[in-house]
């Protein structure tokens, strides 16, 4: 994550996720991006004013993190973990520290902050635009 002093250009490739508001101080959220080439989710998680951005996506198996819409962190709020398998996660490099996918990592997406707004930068494979973010 980096803060940045000038509004990211928005384009196919840059996009707005969502407000920093929009994620508890010592929370995480979710986001679906729809893409020209199909949607997925991301997982957001926010300490203080950092922020970290990953793909919804568990290395062991590919399905969606979420405990519930939203809610990826342990109780104690100190990793990320997995509602299917129970892997843990840091939350700071996406590493799996216990699980089956233990070793492997979540996908980061390279995040900006921008005057208190989230933008990511998605993956581009050609033809890939987006559609939007919800
Ligand atoms: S799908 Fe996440 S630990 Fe198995």
């Amino acid at each position: 994550m980096i803060t940045v002093t000038k509004k990211p250009e928005m384009n196919d490739t840059i996009v707005r996720l969502c407000a920093m508001d929009d994620i508890p101080e010592e929370g995480s959220n979710g986001f679906l991006v729809e893409t020209t080439e199909g949607r997925f989710g991301t997982l957001v998680v926010r300490k203080k004013t950092k922020i970290f951005v990953y793909k919804n996506s568990c290395p062991h198996i590919g399905t969606p993190l979420d405990i519930k819409a939203g809610q990826f962190l342990t109780l104690d709020k100190s990793r990320i973990i997995c509602s299917t398998h129970g892997a843990l996660f840091r939350i700071e490099d996406g590493y799996c520290v216990s699980g089956p996918c233990a070793g492997s990592s979540l996908l980061a997406l390279s995040a900006m902050i921008y005057d208190d707004e989230i933008f990511i930068n998605l993956p581009k494979p050609k033809g890939f635009g987006l559609k939007k973010v919800y």
